[in-house]
């Protein structure tokens, strides 16, 4: 028999407290039109003090499992992709499986950073198809807001970020009609580590040297991300128009037969700029970067769950994903929602 992976629910959580950037005008040395004109970003939801990033991905994980019609003792893995863990280690997918409590299942966690949740879901596919596994949780959870350099050295990141966590449970089911199925039709998965450090926390780490982390490291803020911005831009912009046209010419697809693109919000002018790139009309590009920020893993699931509510992605759709980010990874998928 042959399978095929469905997306069978979707799930998503952000943290109560938004902060505007006029609240941001309030904390750093930034302003809401600055936000704005570079970005497009509105609001974001940060956490209180005391919430994690397993406690966000608790929240979507039920969320998920609920709409996909199972209990969670039917989930026999979890994928679990974060760049702002609970901990060093375990990864922060131990942690969501405790308080889940589905103990004994197999739990993996990988450091995609913005491309996490695509290369999470190309995996769980892979088990899927293979006839391994039959219920995945996968899953993309960040709490940045803990993480943020708010001086003027940090402003060009700190601005960015918001917290959420977004889920989707892929569920094995036979493959009837490869043409009409729901399932996921292809991923393709790429990194370039020539980048790395155009978008990284360099500390603590022990390539710094004898301590992973020291004062001097905290007083020059190499805990806080560091990012050459217009790096990013280009090679985002670039990379995401050159995947999405790949997968779509390997999936025997045009752009034009895509009712909806689920994009990384990173920055609604690099959404907008591949947009135009590839004449794909906005209308069918579901931002929502104005709302949320960059949520990093947490985008996509995210915003797939936001369109599902709203209307504006239905069942049987096909849909394209495409994401960039630190590594550099990027990343794209097609699915028949
Ligand atoms: O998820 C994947 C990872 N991230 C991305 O994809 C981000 C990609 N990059 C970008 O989105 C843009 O590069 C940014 C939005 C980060 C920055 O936009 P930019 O147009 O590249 O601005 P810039 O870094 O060249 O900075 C322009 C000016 C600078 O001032 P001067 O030197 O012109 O006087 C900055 O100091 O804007 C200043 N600036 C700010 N001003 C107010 C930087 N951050 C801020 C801020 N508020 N938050």
């Amino acid at each position: 028999m042959k399978y095929r992976s469905e997306i069978t629910g979707t799930g998503s959580f952000v943290p109560p407290r938004i902060y505007t950037n006029f609240d941001l005008e309030k904390m750093m040395d930034t302003t809401d039109e600055w936000i704005q004109q570079r970005t497009g970003i509105e609001q974001r939801h940060w956490v209180d003090e005391g919430t994690t990033t397993s406690d966000l991905a608790l929240v979507a994980s039920i969320e998920a499992i609920k709409n996909a019609g199972l209990d969670k003792s039917d989930i026999d893995m979890i994928i679990f992709a974060t760049l702002s863990p609970d901990h060093e280690f375990p990864g922060t997918g131990c942690f969501l499986q405790a308080k889940l409590g589905i103990p004994e299942i197999a739990v993996l966690d990988i450091r995609q950073q913005c491309t996490g949740f695509i290369y999470g879901l190309s995996i769980a596919d892979k088990f899927i198809q293979s006839g391994s596994h039959k219920n995945i949780l996968v899953v993309g959870a960040e709490v940045h807001s803990k993480g943020l350099d708010r001086t003027p050295n940090g402003r060009n990141v700190a601005v960015l970020f918001g917290d959420g966590a977004g889920a989707v449970v892929c569920s094995r089911k036979e493959l009837i009609d490869p043409k009409k199925d729901s399932r996921i039709i292809s991923t393709h998965l790429y990194a370039d580590g020539n980048f790395a450090k155009e978008l990284w926390i360099p500390a603590p780490g022990n390539a710094m040297g004898a301590e992973r982390v020291n004062h001097a490291m905290l007083n020059e803020g190499l805990q806080y991300p560091q990012m050459n911005g217009k790096s990013v831009f280009v090679h985002a912009t670039k990379r995401m128009a050159e995947c999405l046209v790949h997968s779509c010419k390997e999936a025997g697809f045009e752009l034009s037969d895509i009712d909806v693109f689920l994009f990384h919000q990173a920055n609604l002018r690099i959404n907008s700029k591949v947009a135009e790139i590839l004449s794909i009309p906005e209308e069918k590009v579901f931002n929502t970067i104005q709302n949320y920020g960059n949520t990093t893993a947490a985008t996509i699931p995210l915003g797939m769950n936001d369109a599902l509510k709203a209307g504006v992605l239905k069942k049987g759709m096909l849909v394209a994903s495409a994401a960039f980010g630190s590594g550099f990874t990027w990343a794209s998928a097609i699915w028949r929602q």
